[in-house]
């Protein structure tokens, strides 16, 4: 059957019948979606819309999901799980770029957009062990926000998987990590990657994200409660020395808690334009010392994963 999509809905996956009004080399062409190069050019080109042909390839992006799934399972050798991998995380940051920036600006919250990067978060992680790996790697580039957040949604959907949370709470997890740290997108980039120290009128200004995240997110129905509520508080620690609103000890959650865990290991092992990342257990003894700030189970648990 011939389809027509909206080229910001076109998947790899799908096979082209034709690029709608696009330059030449696309427009008479008809082929199976396979590379990123290709999406990338389907979607800087002129053309709005694409037609695809569900009898040949991918009609929609869970079939393609489950595509890939099938194919990740059936024995990928480490090279092409590590590829694999790289390539979730390549289009998951395009994806929540896009998504992140329009929340910000006061677009809408298109939760049938960020959904196809959950999916492909939570089984990625199940099947390549390599994800937050790739994420990590990539942190060299200069986007450093979106990777950030991909990597700690990709970590609290392994730790609420590692402590067996039943599915939605996983997924509710990937989705808190993705867009926690919305609020840092107002904060200017030149202070938040300044190589040298911080002023304390800068470090005010960047402890001011969680508030201004929350007061974006909570405009969009669609973002559940919990979901406002690690955003507001991933900064909290247990001893009430966090911010912005000091709670200590059971006044954070247990959600909260893997946010923090989670939020704070992936900073320390990321390589920064002012730091080195460390090494993962180096992280994860300095967090497991502190338990004062951070929930020591879930630090024990968080190593298990890794
Ligand atoms: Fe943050």
């Amino acid at each position: 059957m011939i389809t027509r999509l909206a080229k910001a809905d076109i998947r790899i996956g799908m096979f082209v019948e034709a690029v709608e009004g696009a330059e030449l080399s696309f427009g008479k062409r008809r082929f199976l979606l396979e590379s990123d190069g290709d999406l990338d050019a389907i979607q800087a080109s002129t053309a709005e819309f694409v037609l695809i042909n569900t009898a040949f390839g991918a009609d929609t992006a869970k079939a393609r999901i489950a595509a890939a799934k099938d194919g990740l399972k059936k024995s990928l050798s480490p090279e092409e799980a590590r590829v694999k991998a790289s390539e979730v995380v390549a289009r998951s940051t395009r994806i929540l770029k896009a998504e992140l920036i329009a929340i910000v600006t006061g677009g809408a919250f298109d939760k049938t957009k960020i959904a196809p990067v959950i999916d492909e978060i939570v089984e990625a992680d199940r099947t390549t062990s390599s994800l937050f790996f790739e994420v990590s790697r990539l942190k060299h580039k200069d986007e450093t926000t979106f990777q950030h957040s991909l990597a700690v949604g990709t970590l609290m959907g392994k730790l609420g998987d590692a402590l067996e949370m039943d599915k939605e709470t996983v997924e509710l997890l990937v989705l808190s990590g993705l867009i926690h740290d919305v609020g840092k997108l107002t904060i200017p980039q030149s202070i938040l990657q300044k190589q040298g120290p911080l002023t304390q009128a800068e470090r005010k200004l960047i402890q001011m994200h969680p508030k201004r995240g929350h007061q974006i997110l909570k405009q969009y129905a669609a973002i559940p409660e919990e979901a406002l509520d690690i955003c507001l508080h991933h900064h909290e620690v247990l001893d009430g020395s966090g911010y912005p609103s000091r709670l200590s000890g059971s006044k954070i959650g247990p959600l909260v808690r893997v946010s923090t865990v989670c939020d704070v290991f992936e900073a320390l092992t990321s390589a920064r334009p002012y730091k080195h990342g460390w090494p993962v257990a180096d992280a994860l003894t300095w967090m497991f010392d502190r338990d004062h700030l951070f929930d020591r189970k879930l630090v024990t648990r968080l190593g298990g994963v890794i």
